[in-house]
C-alpha cells in the first residue's frame, strides 16, 4: 500500500512540474520523507477505473519562514502556511475538484484563505483564487 502510494504521489508530482513548466519535480515522496513539515493531500475518484479508482489531484503545503513588508516599508518576519504545489489532472480540471480539495485542505489545517501563501503561484491558480475567493 505504502509502494503504491508513494507512487502515485511520483507520478502526480511530475504531472504537476509538466503542467506548469517546471525544470525540476518539486513533489515526490523522497522530498515529503525528507521535509515533516509538509503535508499532502490526496483527491480520488473512487468508481473509475472499474471501481478500483483514481487520482483526481493533490495539494501540498507547508510551514515557511517568510519576510512579510508593511505600508510603511517595515519587514516582519513570520511562520506561514503556505500552498507548496497544487494540481488537477488535466482531464478533469475545470469541474470543481480544485475547490473541493483545496477547502478540504483549509477545513483540515483550520486556515481562513486569506492567511494563506502561495508559493509561485501559476497563471491558472491565480485565477482560481480570484475565481472561488476573490483574492
Ligand atoms: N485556464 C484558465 N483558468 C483555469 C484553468 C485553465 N485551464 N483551469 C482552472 N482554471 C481556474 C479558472 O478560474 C476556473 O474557472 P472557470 O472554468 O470558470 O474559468 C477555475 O480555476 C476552476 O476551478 P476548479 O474546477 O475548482 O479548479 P481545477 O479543478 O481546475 O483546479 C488547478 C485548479 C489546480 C489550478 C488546475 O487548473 C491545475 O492543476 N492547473 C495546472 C497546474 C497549476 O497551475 N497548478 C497551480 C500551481 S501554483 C502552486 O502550486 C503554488
Amino acid at each position: 500500500m505504502k509502494q503504491k502510494v508513494a507512487h502515485v504521489i511520483d507520478r502526480m508530482g511530475e504531472a504537476s512540474s509538466r503542467a506548469q513548466g517546471l525544470r525540476e519535480v518539486i513533489t515526490s515522496c523522497r522530498k515529503l520523507n525528507l521535509n515533516d513539515q509538509h503535508r499532502i493531500y490526496l483527491m480520488k475518484d473512487p468508481v473509475a477505473n472499474n471501481g478500483k479508482g483514481s487520482v483526481v489531484g493533490f495539494l501540498k503545503v507547508g510551514e515557511k519562514n517568510l519576510f512579510l513588508h508593511d505600508h510603511q516599508g517595515q519587514t516582519h518576519e513570520i511562520m506561514s502556511l503556505c500552498v507548496l504545489d497544487f494540481y488537477v489532472y488535466d482531464n478533469q480540471q475545470r469541474r470543481g475538484y480544485g475547490l473541493k480539495l483545496f477547502n478540504k485542505m483549509l477545513e483540515m489545517e483550520r486556515v481562513l484563505v486569506q492567511h494563506l501563501a502561495v508559493d509561485s503561484p501559476s497563471d491558472k491558480s491565480m485565477r482560481f483564487l480570484k475565481k472561488h475567493y476573490d483574492l
